[in-house]
């Protein structure tokens, strides 16, 4: 009985995901593109200061997927980055034939943090498969490729990359495309591109720019970046529940950056 209503539920998870344009499958699996769809529920979302909370929590066989998922936001944003893989291993697991997978993005984040860079890569090559148009997961993926090589250059021919003639509907994104795949935007042009924007645009510019200083070795500017981007209006007001907020704060943690 129990197994048939976790089956249920992940039919119709599964069919929303295969039949609704991907702006609706957000509400159910969040994707990083969809962010600032979801910041509205942000309040529904765990924050560092609610420390402890969750990472004691053991892992319920009853959980459905999406409550696994859940579950694994919840530890990540509580800065316990390895209880949420394994809530997002187990979430993968739930559902046969690897149909969740693809849709784990949160999975490929921790699996950064966790540097287990090759199984990051797995994970957002098989997401951009699914989200061709994210330009967060291809950014995602160099930065992985990026410290498995441990190298300031990576050839761009290795890297993903949106279809021919697509682009991010968001204007900041097309700017950390270009800086992440080193095909003409620099530095400056995302911070100016932040600055010439919403609050929303100035965190994602300074995150990134933390990111991509990061996989660089760049640390001190990584630091000063990422420390800015936790400290911005948006991190710390109207965005404090959206997942990259809470990233910027497990970063800024992880590294001991206090800020
Ligand atoms: C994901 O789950 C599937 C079962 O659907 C399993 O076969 C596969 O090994 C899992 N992959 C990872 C990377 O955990
Ligand atoms: C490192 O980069 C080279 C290309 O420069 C690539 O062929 C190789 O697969 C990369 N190594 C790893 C471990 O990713
Ligand atoms: C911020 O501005 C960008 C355009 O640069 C727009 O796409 C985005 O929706 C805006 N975000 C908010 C929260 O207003």
């Amino acid at each position: 009985m129990k197994n048939h209503n976790i089956i249920t539920v992940v039919a119709y998870l599964l069919l929303c995901c295969s039949l609704l344009p991907s702006s609706t499958t957000a509400l159910l699996l969040p994707s990083p593109t969809q962010h600032i769809v979801s910041r509205p529920h942000h309040n529904r979302q765990p924050t560092l200061t609610s420390l402890h909370v969750t990472s004691s929590s053991s892992i319920n066989e009853d959980d459905s997927p999406r409550t696994l998922i859940s579950k694994g936001m919840n530890s990540f944003c509580n800065g316990d980055v390895s209880t949420s893989l394994q809530y997002f291993d187990k979430a993968n697991d739930s559902v046969p034939d690897n149909k969740l997978t693809p849709y784990l993005w949160q999975r490929g984040i921790s699996y950064y943090y966790l540097e287990k860079f090759q199984e990051g890569h797995e994970q957002f090559s098989l997401d951009v498969r699914v989200n061709p148009l994210d330009v967060e997961e291809i950014v995602w993926d160099i930065a992985c490729l990026a410290r498995m090589n441990d190298s300031r250059f990576f050839p761009v021919e290795n890297q993903m990359s949106l279809p021919k003639g697509k682009k991010d509907r968001r204007k900041i994104m097309s700017t950390v495309y270009s800086l992440f795949r080193n095909d003409g935007a620099t530095e400056y042009d995302l911070r100016e591109a932040g600055h010439d924007s919403n609050i929303s645009d100035e965190f994602y510019s300074l995150f990134y720019l933390g990111l991509y200083c990061e996989i660089r070795g760049e640390t001190s500017k990584a630091e000063m970046y990422m420390k800015m981007a936790e400290r911005s209006k948006y991190a710390t007001g109207a965005g404090y529940g959206d997942y990259m907020s809470a990233c910027a704060r497990v970063h800024c943690k992880l590294r001991g950056w206090v800020v």
